[in-house]
């Protein structure tokens, strides 16, 4: 195990240099009306508002800029997997991806979605003891590489836990995955509950 998470932590080093390397040798600045145009593919599953067309996807809008880019990269990368996403990262650039990211992230966020009350106070307990917000920012609205998850789709942030969880999705680091590992199925639906009812 020790091995394992050395390896990843290794991995997850390569990565953020690679990413770092990336950007020292962009050229152009981010352009979100080039991303608009450029993010034409998107809309019929993510939305030309950012809202996604179905619970299973995630909403893009007022994602931080940071955060889209580096899981299209991961994507493109095939380290990440899931909704054929790989296949439509593929033919992105560098540029692309960060136009498309100025273009999403300047949108209005999501709204709130209400649920079971309960269970979003029990969520909220749960994202404090285990300081989801310390990492997601106080509001769960998301910060640099790391993904806003308020307002968005709770079926989609219960598979992603999942996937963390399991190790099917391998996170850049791996700070991700150690906060996933404790949850149980329960601390996930309320955890996404209280995300969701937040705007
Ligand atoms: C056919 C529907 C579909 C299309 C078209 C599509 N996506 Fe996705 N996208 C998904 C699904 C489904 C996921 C969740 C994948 C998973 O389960 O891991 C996703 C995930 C993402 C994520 C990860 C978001 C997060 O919070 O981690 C980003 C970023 C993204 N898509 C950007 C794009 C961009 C940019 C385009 C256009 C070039 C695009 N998508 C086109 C369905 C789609
Ligand atoms: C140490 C910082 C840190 C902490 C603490 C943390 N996260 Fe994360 N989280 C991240 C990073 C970084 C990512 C992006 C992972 C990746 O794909 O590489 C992420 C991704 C996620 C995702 C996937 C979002 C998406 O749009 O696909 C969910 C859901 C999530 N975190 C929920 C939580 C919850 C719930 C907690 C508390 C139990 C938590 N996180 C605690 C850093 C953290």
């Amino acid at each position: 195990m020790k091995l394992i998470s050395s390896t990843k932590a290794i991995l997850g080093v390569a990565f953020f240099t690679t990413l770092f390397a990336l950007n020292i040798a962009s050229a152009a600045p981010p352009d979100a009306a080039a991303g608009k145009v450029k993010a034409q593919t998107c809309f019929a599953c993510h939305g030309e508002n950012g809202i996604s067309v179905s619970p299973d996807i995630p909403n893009l809008a007022a994602q931080p800029p940071l955060s889209i880019t580096y899981q299209l990269i991961q994507f493109r990368g095939q380290q990440r997997k899931g909704g054929a996403m790989e296949a439509l990262a593929a033919g992105l650039s560098d540029q692309d991806m960060r136009d498309i990211a100025a273009y999403y992230s300047a949108l209005p966020p999501p709204p709130a979605q209400s649920s079971n009350t309960d269970l979003i106070a029990k969520g909220q307990q749960i994202s404090s003891t285990q300081y989801c917000n310390s990492c997601h920012g106080p509001q769960l609205q998301g910060q640099k590489h790391i993904a806003r998850l308020a307002g968005q789709s709770p079926e989609y942030l219960i598979a992603q836990l999942k996937n963390i969880r399991s190790g099917v999705r391998v996170d850049m680091d791996g700070t991700m995955g150690s906060a996933a590992r404790g949850l149980t199925d329960g601390d996930i639906e309320a955890l996404a509950a209280y995300a969701a009812s937040l705007k």
